[in-house]
């Protein structure tokens, strides 16, 4: 019984996320925010759900958003000058969200510059229908070159909804899994949902993350918040609390 108390107290203290991982704030760079009065207005409802650092993440792909780490930098130079103007108590970082693409690849071989955040975490994405052909060999550079694989959203790949075996294997190789809270509700696919709720139990996550894109999604993760799993994933080892 008293071990009981004791766990719950433990719990309860390492519930509030103060520090999100992964959203699209910088306007007019990537399918995120378009303006800066969003990107604001976002921020602050992030901070009334209890939010008091953000790091965002653009897409880089290069077909669609070629960003550099200039452009970002840049946006986030502006972004940190408004919230000082605006007086928001709450910390700005960048990092970028990078798509697993043959120009990611040769960059990553021609030691190019590339954004992380916290202990070198590099947030990545892949294509959400096909297992890349190289995905083995593009996180074995991705760790070799001395970052720290993190792969967005695994609950929303449907080639890993199909196959459990394909995301264990990259956790055996010490590939990061990060979870879109928005994902709880069913927000992107019941079977998204579903992965996400396994993905928990198993105790695969290493962060959680809110890929906050536009005002609706903050009505979402305002739902997220509410469900049994949000907890229950807010109980895990999160390396969200060490950032
Ligand atoms: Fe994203």
């Amino acid at each position: 019984m008293v071990f009981r108390l004791f766990k719950k107290k433990v719990a309860a203290s390492v519930l509030p996320l103060k520090v999100d991982v992964h959203s699209h704030l910088l306007p007019g760079i990537d399918d995120g925010v378009d303006t800066w009065e969003e990107s604001l207005y976002i921020l602050e409802e992030l901070i009334k759900i209890g939010y008091n650092k953000v790091i965002t993440t653009p897409h880089v792909m290069s077909d669609h958003y070629p960003n550099t780490p200039e452009i970002i930098l840049g946006k986030l130079h502006e972004l940190k000058h408004l919230i000082r103007q605006h007086g928001l108590p709450v910390e700005v970082e960048a990092a970028a969200e990078y798509y697993l693409d043959e120009t990611f690849l040769t960059n990553l071989e021609n030691n190019g510059k590339f954004l992380t955040f916290g202990d070198n975490y590099l947030l990545f994405e892949t294509s959400f229908i096909n297992k890349p052909t190289f995905l083995i060999e593009a996180v074995f550079k991705i760790s070799a070159h001395g970052y720290k694989p993190v792969l967005a959203h695994p609950e929303r790949y449907i080639y890993i909804q199909e196959n459990m075996k394909i995301l264990e294997d990259l956790l055996e190789r010490d590939v990061l899994m990060q979870l879109n809270i928005n994902s709880l509700t069913g927000y992107y696919s019941k079977a998204a949902r579903k992965l996400a709720e396994k993905l928990i139990d198993n105790n695969y996550i290493s962060f959680l993350g809110s890929d906050c894109h536009n005002e609706r999604h903050l009505a979402v993760i305002r739902e997220a918040y509410s469900m049994k799993y949000f907890k229950k994933a807010t109980q895990l080892d999160l390396r969200n609390y060490t950032l």
